[in-house]
């Protein structure tokens, strides 16, 4: 089971091949928004890698950073903690000032991923 590290908690052991953003919400306890549902639409679900960044992206995920110009940053609805990853959770319900983080994703990617 990979160990997935959200900077500033307790590391936890995750399922092999959870997808990410579950993973932080479920696993390691942190508030992550996911405004779309996990649907690369709305990057709230971005994190920063510290160690263990998937080399693989789906094209949806590249696309939509690039839409809104974004970069050092990886959308944790369109990856899988297959692997030990260190993370820091820079969109977080707490201090967002939005009523709920989001609708749950579902357990996996949506929309279907096509890896680049
Ligand atoms: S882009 Fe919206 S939850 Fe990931």
């Amino acid at each position: 089971m990979p160990t997935l590290t959200v900077e500033g908690f307790a590391p936890v052991e995750v399922p092999s091949g959870k997808r990410l953003v579950l993973a932080i919400e479920q696993d390691a306890k942190v508030d992550v928004l996911h405004a779309c549902g996990g649907n690369a639409r709305c990057t709230t679900c971005r994190v920063e890698f510290i160690e263990g960044e998937p080399s693989r992206m789906t094209a949806a995920e590249q696309q939509v950073l690039t839409a809104k110009g974004l970069s050092g940053v990886r959308l944790s609805c369109q990856m899988l903690c297959d692997h030990d990853m260190t993370v820091r959770a820079i969109s977080r319900l707490e201090g967002s000032g939005r009523p709920d983080p989001g609708r749950t994703p579902e357990p996996f990617i949506t929309p279907p991923p096509v890896w680049l």
